[in-house]
């Protein structure tokens, strides 16, 4: 097909649209890439896993959901705990060593209150079962207040 007077100004419209905006979001999209850390992947999959726990807790016919979940969030916690938190990059250098290892103990401590959830469903005691989840979710407030720049 041949370009006419009339297909010519659209054809030029759009490769320029396409020259300006292209770049650009492939751009933003590298940038975004390299902003999410491995730490921030881990949280991820804590996330996740904490909120397919939390649907199946409840119900005692989602127990077994609720226990392949948990152990999910207690494998992504062990990976988590090898990393550094961006943060510790901004804290004054003499600081460092003991905000990275703050951030670890802070993490040992999450995953005891994951393994005692693991144990309350699996003695299946439905207070228990709340009581531990609860004890889990508190952990993210906590961490984040601690060990992250913005407060959620
Ligand atoms: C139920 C518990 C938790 C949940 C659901 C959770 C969830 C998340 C989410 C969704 C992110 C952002 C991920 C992203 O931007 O892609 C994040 C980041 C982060 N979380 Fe958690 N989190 C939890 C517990 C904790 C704990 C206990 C700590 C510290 C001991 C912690 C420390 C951090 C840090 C430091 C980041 C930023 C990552 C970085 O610095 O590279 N979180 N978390």
């Amino acid at each position: 097909m041949k370009l006419n007077a009339t297909h010519a100004p659209i054809a030029v419209c759009g490769i320029v649209l396409a020259l300006l905006f292209l770049p650009r979001s492939v751009a933003q999209e590298s940038h975004q890439e390299e902003e999410q850390t491995e730490l921030d992947l881990c949280m991820e999959r804590i996330e996740d896993a904490v909120k397919a726990v939390r649907r199946n807790l409840k119900d005692e016919a989602g127990r077994p959901e609720a226990l392949r979940k948990v152990l999910e969030l207690e494998l992504a916690t062990v990976e988590a705990r090898g990393f550094v938190p961006q943060l510790a990059g901004k804290v004054p250098e003499v600081e460092r060593a003991a905000f990275v290892s703050d951030f670890r103990r802070m993490m040992i401590d999450f995953q005891r209150a994951e393994l005692d959830l693991e144990a309350a469903l699996l003695d299946g005691d439905a207070g228990a079962i709340q009581a531990a989840f609860d004890a889990v979710r508190a952990f993210e407030d906590r961490g984040h207040e601690r060990f992250t720049e913005d407060e959620d």
